[in-house]
């Protein structure tokens, strides 16, 4: 049992690597493709649109660029797809490991929404296949004609989006769907638009004919949306590990605002990249919006008052930890240990909010927490940090026990969340 949880623990791990991993190279190469084709020096004869010269680790590279397709089809030819799938497909495992299988913690919050597991794990995932939907016809009316009224529309579809789903999930679930949700637009773009118009290319080219730049053009228009959405689902996917982001009313906001930066610093990049100028105003426009991220997220947490917590009845799992015969000595250890930062009105010096915004005062907030407990205190001596607090071995055996205890009345994908 304990070791299925530690077990678990490391897949998440597995696949957050490989998550950052993939990330890292789909976004290194579209950024590198921007960077190419924004500063290729088109005043040049030939049939080649435009080329480059660069020079990387110890040699030079000449690029050249064909606006359609070359006269004739090169033998080899590398395509730049899987990054972006690979990246898709490993975040919607990281996605289901954390958001679905851990659903009643990190997904579903009552207070909001009174759902079963699988009604939000629905949600979840209608939501973010009915976007791209919504997105995909957008484009494809006739707005595809208006790229900035189209880009206008983008931005409001997010908004909203960003707004419902906190009317349903946890703070911390509403930013990481608005990234799931952004990013599941930009792989479909790959998946459905650029690819399948790039294969139109090719099997023209192939058989002789001429293609039509109208492929092209459609391409075009999908990545640079990509383009100005990469930063914001950074943002988003890192947001998880920053209360002050998620857990305030306002998270949406906040999003919003997050998107707009996406599109000050890009654009910053952008006019560089093809040497037209330099927009500094972008820095004063990002800066500013940062500064209303920060005082959005002054607004009052999104958390159980401490009469709250007290007052409220305990879930399946919570019962079952709070239920275990060591649940008497836990409250006597755990909030003694821990509250002084993991409270909801911390009083450890330079700690202003509860970390993580976990708390860990109330019999309830202590159920609720019990594998993160388990695994930063009792397996593992994450917590308390450097041990400020003088945990005692004796006292990490005894969360062990108590956990043990509590999840093995319970089946194994309740137990670890
Ligand atoms: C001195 C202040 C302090 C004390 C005492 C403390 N913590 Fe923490 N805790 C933190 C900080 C800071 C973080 C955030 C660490 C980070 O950003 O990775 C944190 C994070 C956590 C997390 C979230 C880990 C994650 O990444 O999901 C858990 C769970 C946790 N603490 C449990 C405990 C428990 C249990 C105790 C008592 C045994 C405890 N903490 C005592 C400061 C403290």
């Amino acid at each position: 049992m304990e070791e299925l949880v530690i077990m678990w623990d490391w897949l998440a791990l597995a696949v957050r690597w490989l998550h950052v991993i993939t990330a890292m190279a789909w976004i290194g190469s579209s950024f590198y493709f921007i960077a190419l084709d924004l500063g290729l020096n088109r005043d040049i004869s030939g049939p080649a649109d435009g080329e480059e010269w660069q020079v990387h680790g110890g040699g030079f590279y000449h690029v050249q660029k064909y606006l359609v397709a070359p006269e004739r089809m090169p033998e080899h030819l590398t395509w730049f797809k899987w990054e972006s799938y690979s990246t898709w497909l490993s975040g919607a495992a990281l996605l289901m490991i954390v958001y679905w299988a851990g659903g009643e913690l990190y997904l579903i919050d009552a207070a909001k929404a009174d759902l079963a597991l699988w009604q939000g794990i629905a949600i979840s995932a209608i939501s973010l296949s009915v976007g791209w939907l919504i997105y995909d016809y957008l484009c494809k009316s006739a707005l595809g004609a208006r790229p900035t009224v189209l880009m206008v529309l983008l931005f409001v579809l997010l908004v909203v989006m960003g707004w419902a789903y906190n009317q349903v999930f946890t703070g911390r679930a509403v930013l990481l769907h608005l990234g799931a949700f952004t990013a599941t637009i930009m792989t479909a773009n790959v998946f459905f638009i650029i690819m399948p118009n790039q294969r139109i290319v090719v099997a023209d080219l192939t058989a002789g004919r001429r293609a039509d730049p109208k492929y092209g053009k459609i391409a075009k228009l999908r990545s640079t949306h990509n383009n100005y959405l990469t930063l914001p689902v950074i943002f988003l996917m890192l947001s998880n590990h920053y209360p002050l982001a998620f857990a305030t009313q306002y998270n949406w906001v906040i999003a919003a605002l997050v998107f707009l930066m996406g599109v000050t610093i890009r654009h910053y990049f952008n006019t560089r990249h093809a040497r037209a100028g330099n927009p500094t105003w972008t820095w004063l426009v990002t800066i500013l919006l940062f500064i209303a991220i920060m005082a959005l997220s002054q607004a009052p947490l999104m958390q159980d008052t401490y009469e709250e917590s007290e007052a409220r009845g305990l879930t399946r799992t919570e019962m079952a930890f709070a239920a275990s015969d060591h649940f008497d000595d836990i409250m006597n250890v755990v909030p003694g240990r821990c509250a002084m930062c993991h409270a909801r009105e911390p009083y450890y010096e330079g700690i202003r909010r509860a970390p993580k915004n976990i708390l860990l005062e109330t019999p309830a907030d202590v159920a609720k927490s019990a594998r993160l407990i388990y695994l930063q205190a009792g397996v593992t001596h994450a917590m308390p940090p450097a041990n400020v607090t003088f945990m005692e071995a004796a006292e990490r055996s005894l969360i062990r026990k108590w956990y043990a205890d509590g999840a093995s009345a319970l089946p194994f994908f309740v137990a670890q969340r």
